[in-house]
């Protein structure tokens, strides 16, 4: 299981510091969570944020774009140094013709879904993608409560990409804990977004992201 940390939860004063302390924890990738205030209640940062900071790190950018009509945008984040983007079903008009773009520019395609978006609108785009997203809050900030009926959600997606013998990775995105990440791991998740479980002040971010890797409670359930 690979744990994307979540730098919205970060102490922004002291990015590159922080930056440097995620890699030294065993962070796989940076999760960026970019809002436009639109599509979700609230606005974060923009592609000058990744710019400024892909200098300082090899890890890669998984950037979510939280943002209508992302078309406008993917050039911009794919320039300023993004390796993953992610735009919501929800938020485009031609969901096939975003994945197509983010391809154009050799970065990896991802599709977000809301929590109760079904998984039908994944059919006829997810051998396109390689990347899907499952939101476990509803997007817009980070330190909610995981919506259980999400893990429900990632078996039936994990089952459908191995029926289908496709190589799509599955993310699950907010409201993970430790003692969440178990069970979302073995419904088949292989990426974790971690925000405000990482970013506990005063503690260990090796051991905040070695407990959310952890498979302990799924083996001791078996
Ligand atoms: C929600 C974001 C998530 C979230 C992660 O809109 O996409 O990445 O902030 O933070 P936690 O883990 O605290 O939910
Ligand atoms: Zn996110």
């Amino acid at each position: 299981m690979k744990i994307a940390p979540s730098l919205i939860c970060a102490d922004f004063t002291r990015l590159g510091e922080e930056i440097k302390l995620l890699e030294e924890a065993g962070a796989d990738l940076l999760h960026f969570d970019i809002m436009d205030g639109a599509f979700v209640p609230n606005i974060t940062f923009g592609p000058f944020m990744l710019e400024a900071l892909r200098d300082t790190t090899d890890l890669l950018f998984d950037c979510h774009l939280m943002i209508l009509e992302p078309d406008r945008y993917i050039e911009k984040f794919a320039i300023s140094g993004a390796n993953i983007i992610t735009v919501h079903v929800e938020a485009t008009q031609h969901l096939h013709r975003s994945v197509q773009i983010i391809r154009s520019f050799d970065v990896v395609p991802g599709v977000a879904l809301n929590p109760t978006t079904p998984l039908t609108f994944m059919d006829y785009v997810l051998e396109f993608v390689d990347l899907v997203v499952l939101m476990g809050v509803n997007p817009g900030f980070a330190g909610q409560a995981y919506i259980p009926s999400v893990t429900r959600k990632i078996r039936a997606l994990r089952e459908i990409i191995d029926k289908r013998g496709l190589d799509v990775k599955v993310e699950v995105d907010g409201g993970m804990r430790p003692d969440l990440a178990p069970e979302v791991l073995e419904a088949g998740a292989d990426i974790v977004v971690g925000g405000a479980s990482i970013f506990v002040p005063g503690t260990d971010y090796r051991e905040n992201i070695s407990r959310l890797r952890s498979r302990h409670r799924a083996v001791a359930a078996e």
